[in-house]
């Protein structure tokens, strides 16, 4: 690798010689699934072998990676009757296979980016002692990043399911190494080489997961130390809500008095009247004013209502990647908070419309973490999974930070962060229960990040603790599903 050490590439030129990469090898796989799979382990182990003992670094790294994978691009041009034959080669058939490296260099040399590679896919076949092919190079000749890729590749082929497979155990395959240090291998690399795979049990983490759930990590980190030290200025309650709140609590409160603060903000009069007027609500008959709309929905579940308005805007950014992720989440929010009301109407619980605002506000960490992420430039196209774990592990804390800024009390707190928790007792509040159960809905209902793994919901301990039937659960499911069709595009 470092034998030429061209100038660093861009994080964008990296993010195409990554692409690049993974056309070259679909290709492969069209030839020879058991090759592409071959290539990855290769690139995997030695790329995380090579970070983890300290031989390379920085550009070098997605080198030996980027190496690993396209190390057999020459075998492209064997026939696959050639590449896939079980029974042993004839003279002819073993010449074309030793031209892959040659072959692989003329195809990997127009891309420009990729030459800091091609003395590796070239001499991936030489011998520490002279002995192999194509230059019968030897010792310090053979380039650093032939050596290592070597060593993994013979590993891979004594010990996988490829073409040259020799069905070895582990531990045979590297006695088989270790005896040929000095004659095929490089005897300064094997110590290390062994350990690393004794110590990994010749598992091969995906190496470029593994960096981006890294980065995505730290990212994560660094925006909760932020938003604790008051460096990331969390988003505001509309003043609208806190008035609302706090005239409805007074028992003299009129309609007037409700409509006159709703009025100061006619974006959000207008949604609350859409929102009043959707077939869910058209018990309540035709409602053409805010005046209108506030008695028939009630003082509680205007507040509802207005709260769930006013945290859409929570759910909207630019990016077109996070965009898509945000919508789930509403979605998902939504018919949390629905689910949550419709369970906590069945149960009769005192005040469905406060466990509806829990509902909506028990992922809201996360909102606010994707929200901040977003606006980190970054260039690589993530895995979407990876964020989402990151975000999974880091979304309470900061969501009890934000909803007691806003106001709301203890116990919308405790829902945050126990609402995960699977500890649960009889003498777990009920709200809690209610929402954690709501979430789970939402899984076997397509409406979360997470899957569903397919079992009775009424097994779900949270059911079981609020005694809830299968029928009930069912009708809580249905009657969500109509909610979210009808408004959740109104809010
Ligand atoms: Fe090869
Ligand atoms: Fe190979
Ligand atoms: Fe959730």
């Amino acid at each position: 690798m470092n034998e030429k050490s061209a100038p660093a590439a861009t994080p964008a030129e990296q993010e195409q010689m990554i692409e690049t990469a993974r056309m070259v090898l679909a290709m492969l796989g069209e030839r020879d699934i058991r090759l592409k799979q071959h290539s990855e382990r290769v690139a995997n182990l030695c790329a995380n072998f090579c970070e983890k003992a300290g031989i390379l670094s920085g550009d070098d790294l997605l080198h030996i990676y980027l190496a690993g994978l396209l190390h057999d691009t020459g075998c492209i041009s064997i026939p696959r009757e050639v590449l896939t034959k079980d029974q042993p080669l004839s003279d002819e058939e073993m010449l074309l296979i030793k031209k892959h490296p040659v072959v692989g260099v003329q195809i990997l040399s127009h891309h420009r980016r990729l030459e800091a590679l091609l003395p590796v896919v070239r001499h991936h076949h030489e011998a520490f002692d002279g002995s192999g092919y194509p230059d019968k190079k030897k010792g310090e000749e053979i380039p650093l990043g032939a050596r290592l890729i070597q060593l993994f590749d013979r590993f891979d082929e004594l010990a996988s399911n490829c073409r040259n497979a020799q069905g070895m155990t582990a531990e045979e395959a590297l006695a088989a190494i270790r005896e040929k240090a000095g004659k095929e291998f490089d005897p300064g690399l094997i110590p290390k080489f062994i350990h690393f795979m004794e110590s990994n049990a010749g598992k091969a983490e995906d190496y470029l997961l593994k960096k981006q759930a890294a980065f995505v990590k730290q990212s994560f980190s660094n925006i909760l130390q932020k938003f604790s030290a008051g460096k990331i200025v969390p988003p505001v309650m509309p003043q609208v809500v806190f008035e609302l709140r706090n005239v409805i609590k007074r028992e003299e409160a009129t309609v007037k008095d409700v409509s006159e603060i709703l009025e100061k903000d006619p974006v959000l009069s207008l949604r609350l009247i859409s929102v009043a007027r959707s077939p869910i609500y058209k018990g309540y008959g035709d409602v053409k004013s805010v005046q209108a709309a506030i008695p028939r929905l009630g003082f509680k579940e205007t507040l509802s209502i207005v709260v769930a308005i006013s945290n859409k805007s929570l759910y909207e950014v630019k990016l077109p990647q996070f965009r898509v992720a945000l919508d789930k989440m509403w979605g998902h929010s939504l018919a949390c908070a629905y689910a949550s009301k419709l369970i906590s109407q069945s149960l009769f619980l005192d005040d469905p419309e406060t466990v509806f605002l829990m509902g909506l506000t028990h992922d809201v960490g996360k909102v606010i973490l994707l929200r901040a992420f977003a606006e980190i430039p970054q260039e690589k196209s993530l895995d979407f999974t990876t964020v989402m774990t990151a975000i999974q592990e880091a979304h309470q804390s900061i969501g009890s930070i934000l909803l007691k800024r806003w106001g709301f009390g203890d116990e919308f707190s405790r829902v945050v962060c126990l609402h995960e928790g699977t500890n649960f007792s009889p003498q777990t509040v009920k709200e809690i229960l209610v929402v954690h159960l709501a979430n789970m809905l939402t899984r076997k209902m397509g409406l979360s990040s997470f899957e569903w793994d397919g079992k009775n919901p009424v097994e779900v301990a949270s059911a079981q603790l609020l005694g809830l039937s299968s029928d009930t659960l069912g009708r809580v499911e249905e009657k969500v599903k109509e909610i979210i069709k009808d408004v959740a595009h109104l809010f």
